[in-house]
């Protein structure tokens, strides 16, 4: 067995886990953050992207035992008890998704990117994403979303006729 503990969404969580787990696996059967999605378990999909110390990983093809020590940040991070990120404020805003199913890990990607760079250029939304896959939507509404979260979080100020945030 492998001993883990990290900080997951700014919480100290230990576990003790078979050598092959990955940080996935690890998040949905040992931690219950079912956020991040089991899509196609090879690094192809993006459904089960998180952050590791700032840095989106496909926790798909990171062991447990690598993210020893480290900080990871889940979807489940993002809101506060009274208030959506303002990302995933965004997506509702702009009905960005259908399913829902890649959503977790699309979010996750666009925080890695704002984080990085708060004004990115359509193209480096879509090259941030590129890792994402999507069955249901065009992309164009995501890459809106993201540009509407940008704004906000630059305090550039919300989309014309954007809903105010909600509880989540
Ligand atoms: Fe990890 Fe598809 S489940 S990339
Ligand atoms: Fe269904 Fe993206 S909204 S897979």
């Amino acid at each position: 067995m492998t001993d883990v503990t990290l900080k997951i969404n700014g919480e100290t969580r230990s576990a003790s886990v078979p050598p092959e787990t990955t940080l996935l696996k690890l998040l949905r059967e040992q931690f219950n953050l079912t956020g991040a999605k089991l899509g196609c378990d090879v690094g192809d999909c993006g459904a089960c992207t998180v952050m590791v110390d700032g840095v989106s990983v496909n926790s798909c093809l990171m062991l447990a035992g690598q993210a020893d020590g480290r900080e990871v940040l889940t979807i489940e991070g993002l809101a506060t008890p009274d208030r959506l990120h303002p990302i995933q404020q965004a997506f509702e805003d702009c009905a960005s998704l259908q399913c829902g199913f890649c959503g977790p890990g699309v979010i996750m990607s666009a925080k890695a990117l704002l984080d990085a760079n708060p004004d990115p250029a359509v193209a480096e939304i879509r090259d941030a994403l590129a890792g994402n896959l999507c069955r249901c939507t065009g992309y164009t509404k995501m890459i809106e979303a993201v540009q509407e979260a940008a704004k906000v979080m630059r305090g550039a100020g919300a989309r014309r006729g954007a809903k105010p945030a909600r509880a989540a």
